[in-house]
């Protein structure tokens, strides 16, 4: 859905809402809440049920609307909103994702939660800066994750021969091609659209280097694309796709990542969502499997996560339950238990995160670090030109488009905003 048509949708779907005295559904049970997430895989279903639990406990029903696919359940909530039958809670992307939903008056704020729990003292800034908007808080933070990880087998390194972790974007060529005379699968990819978005973020971030990254993504700078050093690193992003396996089209992104635990491939660049996988599947980070944030001890932290936002809803049953769900899902004991689940690091830095796994451990002690973070592309870009950006990337990964054309499709994309 364009930016235009969302606008539209909304406004019709408020006047219908509006003009049918829209009162809600009837509420059978007590903090009776449903909600709308995308958290379909092994990994995430264990996680989501630890929200759910948590809730439960404080008194709460919880409904699970779950719907596979981040882009499919964004647009199942919207329409469920401009339709007048809203879920209490949706889950969205730490982004603008949810920004036209605001400017159309469409979400409760919850600023009581807010204050009670003093989130604007215990939230890193790039999470505060995307859910306070107008100094009301819009959305509900679960989650840190980041996006940028690389994942291996420690079977498959062993087996390529490959003594430690690569340093720079040539070593890491260089393990893959140990990977490949081995025999193995290099790199364990999926083939979707948001799955190539995500290399490309991390490839920019990791070699084009956090100056390139924020010049495309905060400053939209229309003519960095044309420059060699940008088109350099096209290339390179280009040639990670010599290196994944003919099944990688369409791949969900946890089957890739079931290469790296089984050992079939040796390394995913992905998300920390895939700790998850290898909790479901009992491996434990540094025994079966390795994890680095980047190369070398300076790399950049891409900083993403997930929030949930909570519809306008008439019916008071509905606030109270919004109002619950905001504070269980930040509270120390759910953001511990969820996390080990989730692979996520805490939104909230006075817990303690002892018992996380090492990788989570790496990723709280680099968010320390200020001068590593980057905010994620979502947190920077409208929707809009997220997607046009994403249909750039696709076609170049997917097609023999030269990097001249490809670099001139994204300064277009810019151009257009
Ligand atoms: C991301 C989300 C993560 C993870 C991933 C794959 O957008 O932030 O929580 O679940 O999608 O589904």
């Amino acid at each position: 859905m364009t930016k235009k048509t969302t606008r539209m949708a909304l406004a019709l779907g408020l006047a219908f809402g509006a003009a049918m005295g829209f009162q809600g559904p009837a509420q059978a049970q007590a903090n009776r809440a449903e909600v709308l997430h995308w958290w379909t895989s092994g990994g995430e279903s264990a996680a989501v049920k630890e929200l759910a639990n948590a809730y439960t406990k404080a008194g709460g029903t919880w409904v699970d609307a779950a719907i596979a696919g981040g882009e499919q359940a964004r647009a199942a909530a919207v329409n469920r909103m401009v339709g007048g039958t809203p879920p209490t809670a949706a889950q969205f992307n730490t982004s603008k994702q949810f920004l036209d939903l605001i400017d159309q008056g469409m979400l409760a704020n919850v600023d009581v939660v807010a204050a009670q729990n003093h989130w604007d003292q215990i939230l890193p800034a790039p999470i505060l800066n995307s859910i306070r908007i107008k100094g009301h808080f819009y959305a509900v933070p679960v989650d840190i994750h980041m996006p940028a990880w690389f994942w291996y087998s420690k079977a498959a390194f062993a087996k390529a021969g490959i003594k430690d972790e690569p340093k720079s974007a040539d070593e890491f060529f260089a393990d893959l091609d140990k990977l490949k005379a081995a025999g193995l699968v290099p790199l364990a990819f999926g083939g979707q659209p948001w799955q190539e978005k995500i290399t490309f973020y991390a490839w920019l971030a990791h070699v084009g280097g956090p100056d390139m990254y924020m010049k495309l993504y905060r400053d939209k700078d229309v003519n960095l694309p044309g420059t060699p050093q940008f088109k350099a690193l096209l290339a390179s992003f280009k040639k990670l796709h010599n290196y994944v396996d003919a099944g990688s089209p369409n791949r969900n992104w946890n089957d890739a990542t079931a290469m790296v635990i089984s050992g079939k491939a040796g390394v995913q660049v992905m998300g920390d969502w895939a700790k998850g996988e290898f909790a479901t599947a009992h491996q434990t980070a540094g025994k079966e499997f390795g994890c680095f944030p980047g190369f070398g001890p300076k790399s950049p932290y891409l900083v993403a996560g997930d929030v949930f936002v909570f519809p306008k809803n008439a019916d008071p049953s509905q606030v109270k339950s919004q109002q619950l769900l905001a504070t269980v899902f930040t509270s120390p004991a759910t953001q511990v238990a969820f996390s080990n689940k989730k692979g996520s690091i805490p939104i909230r830095t006075d817990v303690d995160v002892k018992g996380l796994d090492l990788c989570a451990q790496q990723g709280v002690t680099i968010m320390k670090d200020v001068s590593r973070q980057l905010p994620t592309p979502e947190m920077l870009i409208s929707p809009d030109l997220e997607g046009s950006l994403q249909d750039v990337i696709t076609k170049f990964w997917n097609t023999n488009e030269s990097v001249d054309d490809a670099a001139k499709a994204i300064a277009a994309a810019l151009k257009n905003g």
